[in-house]
């Protein structure tokens, strides 16, 4: 099982995408763990986008994070990283194919509804930038045995 972190960014709360969006989600069978509305302070921005600081994007991407709340969730599940990117859709929404949240909901590079970890190492530092420990949630889900067979839980 991987955990990832996924941010649904101001724009998803704005036009009222939260809900649609938490659906692909629990429809795909990535089980949600952990799910908090918070206002980004600009120091997290700052850390969680530390390899963009230096783009000239930077200023614009860390007002347009930190201007209104976001929902962080860590969701879980089989190669849950390489899923949820796959759901998501690329990060220029034009481009991302459709049936993605990004293709579907959105056409911008930056305005772009969701935030997703690239990696499973990046992912692991993600979900402990936003998460505490007691804030995920290991619940058992009675599911498990639809959404996946016995051997890819091995
Ligand atoms: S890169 O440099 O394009 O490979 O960056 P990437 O890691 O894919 O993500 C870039 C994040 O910055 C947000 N953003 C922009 N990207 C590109 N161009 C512009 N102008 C821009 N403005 C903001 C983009 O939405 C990505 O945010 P996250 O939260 O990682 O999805």
């Amino acid at each position: 099982m991987e955990r990832t972190l996924v941010l649904l960014k101001p724009d998803a709360l704005q036009r009222g995408l939260i809900g649609r969006i938490i659906t692909r989600f629990e429809e795909k069978g990535l089980k949600i763990i952990g799910l908090k509305m918070m206002k980004m302070p600009p120091a997290l921005a700052k850390e969680h986008y530390a390899h963009l600081t230096s783009k000239p994007f930077y200023p614009g991407l860390e007002q347009f994070m930190t201007h209104n709340p976001i929902v962080a969730m860590c969701v879980e599940g089989v190669e849950a990283v390489e899923a949820t990117r796959s759901i998501v859709g690329a990060t220029n929404a034009r481009k991302a194919g459709a049936g993605t949240i990004r293709g579907d909901f959105s056409m911008s590079t930056s305005r772009n509804v969701i935030h997703a970890s690239d990696s499973l190492e990046t992912a692991k530092k993600e979900v402990a930038r936003f998460f505490r420990e007691g804030e995920l949630f290991a619940y058992p889900s009675v599911l498990n045995g639809y959404f996946y067979a016995e051997d890819e839980l091995e």
